[in-house]
């Protein structure tokens, strides 16, 4: 059997070579062989080898030889049963026949004359069949792309002329421009025999001046003025009969809906069943009724395009008329979200199409064993504005300063939103902000690398964040927030909170970001930080005169050249989470406002402490400088008022020169009452009110390794009581605690630690940080210890908190 010869015995157990994966034992091994990869790979390998066996490599074609030629000219030798033609150059095709035999007439046939053409036919190269995981695949294609970039980024004389480079090498030709705009009015005219008085406008990447070759083309069918639908209508290209995948004519199957009451999933079925037959080269069609707003995609062979349609997607269409404004308004902006985007892919953290010459088109969408749910494109070209927004001075206006530039007749309301903004970037005065492409981007991993994206909602709109306590009580706030910006849509819910926050310019109730989650916006930071220390080295800023890589190249290449930033060993983060917070602990915050964070710190301390001394067993032996929460909120906020005092001061500070950019990342405060170091802007912070006064802490001490063999006592423990891991979350990991003090024995010297917390926030994302010390660790355990407690800590404090806000 096949799936056997897969199976490689090897020393720590089995590896299956086809599905590149290690197993550890025989019935592991059984399971895999019937698992859903397993076949999957083996039912392609064989409809491979199939295909293999069944057809010829023929090679000296043109371009403009079509499929149609190709099966006119190879039928002679048998049933042609399909060809793959090389789009990309046209110069080579492989024949697909229903019979073997055929394979052997087509080779003996001594020449192939065709079209004035002298054609070359050869056998099949019998290759094994390797399959390469996606990750892979794609990591291979991102590196080959740039490994083709690197030599002429690296011989051009500056960093300012390298961004332009990449603006000019990645984006959309005029060519391509046209070949969608033919496509566009293609679908206008089917569409329209539908849907009478219908229009189908582009949006995205294709119109907004930031298309790069091959990106998707974005499509919404505006059925504003479309009274019926008329289902009868007969479309009649040459192309739509050889278009119906079954022969039957179009208007059989399309059924008679009302559209004043039709759902756009409904409508969108229609959609999808004209691209199908009626829309020549058209293929792989199929609806995503899941997505926020439903899409039909489809795929054009010729052109090789992804298309999405969409309908009442109004909003699209006008913030794409925001971002061309944005381009108008200012040249540098193209170059630096080429630039950022390109850096964003090759980091795995935004959503990105490239076009290889040679290889496929990719879609990096999300990657399970990378950061996770990416940025989409627009989210990210929005941060690139809005960090534009906040330089000093700004480079492109506020939305809300965008609105007043504009004249009666462009104002402009779509579903209750304010849209106005002026129609040519002429309105709008030019920035007298002088700063080069260079420093731009190095602004811009500083002004993200050190940002509180745990407490802001970034607003374009205000051209500033917005408090996050503004959005943790639903709907008073918000609307009132809405109703100072004149739109008057009524009651809507405020914007799905999440680690990353951005509110589209237009409808504020939608957060653009609201798909990541913790680990993506951290992965974001993260790199932020890591190009930020880059762009303060030399080789960031000077040509290398040894031919070595330098600017843009160390900047793309994934984890080279960069210095990746450690994280503290012994520091345990808490993050602040303003999604997952109980109700009432959210209106209490809301109502505390600035002072939110020292009532959200003390409410986790009092958490901590109850995981390790109720939870984890510990003893306490002194508990110093708490209950004393005015002192610390007044340290707390005296540091948040020196160091987050204007978003506008902490940008400006780093980007009036590439050398003060340069000194944003230098050594930072992490606490609170740590007075005498500099904040990251490098202010000296105000004294305390109350002058120096040490931090409360706790001293613990545990005699029982009870991070050791958790999941196992865990699991025993379920399976003995039937109980469901989740709804008794402190009580089973008590119990947990409990059997393993009860069954180990204890450490041979017991670990005293000091455990020190406080918060902090404004200038980097709010969190609570725990600092633990040893004060007696001959066991040499404490590493372990924190280890643990990095993953257990923050959850249990988020589940104690909600409990707590459910007794109260
Ligand atoms: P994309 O994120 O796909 O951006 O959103 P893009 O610039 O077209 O990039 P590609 O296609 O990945 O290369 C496409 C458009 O969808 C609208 C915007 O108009 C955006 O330009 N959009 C997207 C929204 O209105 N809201 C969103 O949250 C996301």
């Amino acid at each position: 059997m096949e799936s056997e010869s897969d199976i490689k015995t090897t020393p720590r157990g089995f590896h299956c070579v086809l599905c590149k994966v290690n197993v550890p034992n025989q019935s592991s091994v059984d399971q895999h062989v019937k698992g859903r990869k397993h076949q999957t790979l083996s039912n392609v390998r064989t409809t491979r080898k199939t295909q293999e066996q069944h057809s010829v490599f023929v090679s000296g074609i043109k371009p403009d030889i079509s499929q149609a030629d190709l099966v006119e000219y190879f039928q002679k030798f048998g049933t042609v049963s399909d060809i793959i033609l090389d789009k990309d150059r046209g110069v080579f095709a492989i024949v697909q026949f229903s019979e073997t035999d055929s394979i052997q007439a087509a080779l003996s046939c001594i020449e192939h004359r065709m079209k004035g053409l002298n054609l070359r036919v050869k056998p099949r190269e019998k290759k094994e069949f390797a399959y390469i995981p996606k990750k892979k695949c794609d990591l291979q294609n991102l590196q080959q792309v740039l490994d083709r970039l690197k030599p002429q980024l690296c011989q051009l004389p500056s960093v300012n002329a390298q961004m332009q480079y990449i603006e000019s090498r990645f984006q959309l030709g005029d060519a391509e421009k046209k070949a969608r705009n033919l496509l566009v009015q293609l679908l206008q005219e089917i569409f329209v025999e539908f849907f009478p008085d219908s229009q189908i406008l582009q949006f995205g990447s294709s119109v907004n001046t930031f298309g790069i070759h091959s990106c998707d083309l974005d499509l919404f069918l505006d059925l504003e003025n479309t009274k019926v639908f008329q289902a009868r209508a007969k479309y009649t290209s040459e192309a739509a009969e050889c278009m119906s995948d079954d022969g039957r004519s179009e208007d059989s199957i399309l059924s008679d809906i009302d559209l004043s009451t039709a759902s756009p999933v409904e409508i969108l079925e229609l959609v999808a069943t004209i691209l199908r037959r009626c829309v020549p080269s058209v293929h792989k069609v199929h609806m995503v009724s899941s997505a926020r707003l439903p899409v039909v995609k489809f795929h054009h062979r010729e052109l090789n395009l992804q298309g999405d349609i969409t309908v009442n997607n109004k909003l699209a269409v006008r913030n794409t008329r925001f971002l061309q404004l944005c381009s108008g308004i200012d040249h540098r902006l193209r170059p630096l979200v080429f630039t950022i985007r390109y850096w964003a892919k090759q980091k795995q953290l935004a959503a990105c199409q490239i076009q290889s010459e040679v290889l496929f088109v990719l879609k990096l969408k999300g990657n399970p064993s990378g950061p996770g749910p990416l940025l989409n494109n627009y989210a990210l070209t929005l941060l690139v504005i809005f960090f534009l927004q906040n330089c000093e001075p700004p480079v492109i206006p506020t939305v809300d300063r965008l609105k007043d530039m504009a004249c009666e007749e462009e104002e402009c309301l779509i579903e209750g939103w304010n849209c106005t903004f002026p129609s040519q970037p002429i309105a709008v005065p030019p920035s007298g902000n002088t700063q080069d492409l260079c420093t731009l981007l190095a602004g811009f991993f500083s002004f993200y690398a050190k940002f509180d994206f745990a407490s802001s909602v970034i607003s374009l709109r205000a051209g500033r964040v917005l408090p996050i306590t503004d959005f943790l009580c639903n709907k008073d706030n918000y609307n009132k927030d809405k109703d100072q910006e004149k739109n008057t849509k009524p009651q809507q819910s405020g914007p799905k909170l999440g680690p990353l926050n951005i509110l589209d310019p237009f409808e504020l109730s939608h957060n653009v970001a609201g798909n990541l989650n913790e680990r993506s916006q951290k992965c974001f930071q993260k790199a932020c930080q890591d190009a930020e220390k880059y762009c303060r080295s030399l080789q960031y800023l000077r040509k290398s005169t040894k031919g070595k890589m330098w600017g843009l190249v160390r900047l793309f290449t994934p984890d080279g050249g960069v210095e990746q930033t450690t994280p503290d060993e012994l520091n345990i983060s808490i993050p602040f989470k303003s999604f997952a917070l109980p109700e009432a602990l959210r209106n209490q915050l809301h109502v505390a406002g600035d002072d939110f964070r020292s009532l959200w710190f003390e409410k986790v301390c009092t958490c901590v402490q109850k995981v390790f001394q109720s939870v984890l067993r510990c003893e306490l032996t002194l508990s110093a400088g708490f209950g004393v929460s005015e002192d610390l909120a007044a340290d707390v906020s005296v540091e948040m008022e020196t160091s987050s005092g204007s978003l506008n001061t902490s940008a400006n500070d780093s980007l009036n020169s590439p050398t003060n950019a340069a000194q944003v990342g230098a050594k930072r405060r992490l606490s609170a009452s740590d007075e005498t170091s500099l904040s990251p802007q490098g202010k000296k912070a105000r004294m305390s009110k109350r002058g120096k006064r040490e931090l409360p802490y706790w001293l613990w001490v545990q005699k029982h390794s009870v991070w050791a063999g958790r999941r196992k006592v865990r699991r025993e423990i379920i399976k003995d009581a039937d109980l469901q891991p989740e709804g008794s979350c402190m009580d089973l990991e008590t119990r947990v605690t409990d059997r393993i003090i009860e069954k180990e024995e204890e450490l041979k010297e017991p670990l005293e630690f000091k455990v020190q917390p406080h918060v902090v926030g404004g200038t980097e994302n709010t969190r609570t940080v725990l600092k633990l010390e040893p004060c007696s660790d001959r066991a040499g355990v404490l590493q372990d210890f924190v280890h643990f407690l990095d993953a257990f800590l923050p959850k249990m404090v988020e589940s104690l908190l909600e409990k707590e806000a459910g007794g109260s």
